[in-house]
């Protein structure tokens, strides 16, 4: 696997690779690698000839309050882990890189409809800072195919609104989300749990799972959710959101839709978690 920080040597990297006539599969990360990560590495490998991988650590993406150089930097892990399963470049570029002007540049990406709510409520401009980082890492890199977890359900439905707006020529791969015996969604937040905490989290998908059994009998959705809100607060966890929603748009869910997804987020300790499931009602 090699690794670079410069963008003119992905681009000959890639060039090379087309010459060939290969196909080129990417997996933008921020680091800090876990199991999920190298989920989506694998199912890189399934959909195209060659994988490239990205870690950046985005400060468009982080608010003012959220603390970026805490953010955990495992590279050297992160790298043999890459390695092993598979990836052909790493790209690793610096944030002046990125944005050379600062981020203050003038041009950003909105997808202001799915951005909506949910996990922007707390983090105000953090999708702008996804999408922007995404469409730049998509115009260097310019694979046949990327790969996006779905346990970050809103961004997933952010850059696949993205892409289909802007006809990028990119199939977007959606990964299922890989989990802990216990449910707990794999994150890299979840190295900031403590031992009480790890006992405490699970709830989040415990309670998600509860809510999906509720509504294939209920269709009163929003009572339903604010039950499922108060357990979770019960068992020590402080909401930020669950809401059952219409699973391409994420309006809120109506008694006629039957592609649903219960997206949620909460406070544990000092990590914010986020989970979703979704749900055919057919
Ligand atoms: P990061 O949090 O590092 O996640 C990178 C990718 O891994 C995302 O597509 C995310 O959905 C996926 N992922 C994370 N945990 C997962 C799990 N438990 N199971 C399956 N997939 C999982 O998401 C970002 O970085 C950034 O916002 C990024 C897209 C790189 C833009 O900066």
């Amino acid at each position: 696997m090699k690794t670079t920080s410069e963008i003119a040597e992905v681009r000959q990297q890639i060039s090379n690779w087309r010459k060939q006539g290969l196909t080129v599969a990417f997996v933008p990360t921020m680091g800090n690698l876990h199991a999920g990560h190298i989920a989506l590495i694998n199912a890189a490998q399934k959909n195209a000839d060659r994988i490239v991988a990205s870690i950046f650590v985005n400060p468009m993406q982080f608010g003012e309050s959220e603390d970026i150089d805490n953010y955990p930097r495992t590279m050297a892990n992160d790298q043999e882990k890459l390695k092993q399963a598979g990836t052909n470049l790493l790209f690793t570029p610096s944030p002046s890189t990125i944005y050379p002007k600062g981020l203050s540049q003038q041009s950003y990406i909105e997808v202001p409809s799915v951005s909506q709510g949910y996990c922007s409520q707390s983090r105000p401009g953090h999708f702008r800072g996804v999408a922007t980082v995404v469409c730049k890492l998509f115009n260097i890199v310019q694979p046949d195919v990327a790969c996006f977890g779905l346990k970050d359900y809103q961004q997933l439905q952010v850059i696949k609104t993205m892409v289909e707006d802007l006809s990028m020529p990119i199939s977007i791969i959606p990964v299922e989300t890989v989990r802990e015996q216990n449910g707990l969604a794999l994150s890299s937040r979840n190295s900031y749990l403590s031992d009480i905490d790890k006992e405490i989290a699970p709830a989040l998908s415990i309670n998600i799972r509860w809510l999906a059994e509720q509504i294939k009998t209920s269709s009163d959705y929003i009572n339903l959710a604010k039950q499922a809100e108060e357990q979770m607060n019960k068992a020590g966890l402080k909401t930020d959101y669950i809401h059952i929603c219409q699973a391409k748009t994420l309006q809120p869910a109506q008694k006629k839709d039957t592609e649903l997804v219960i997206l949620a987020a909460a406070h544990c300790g000092k990590a914010r978690l986020i989970d979703n499931l979704l749900i055919s009602l057919e």
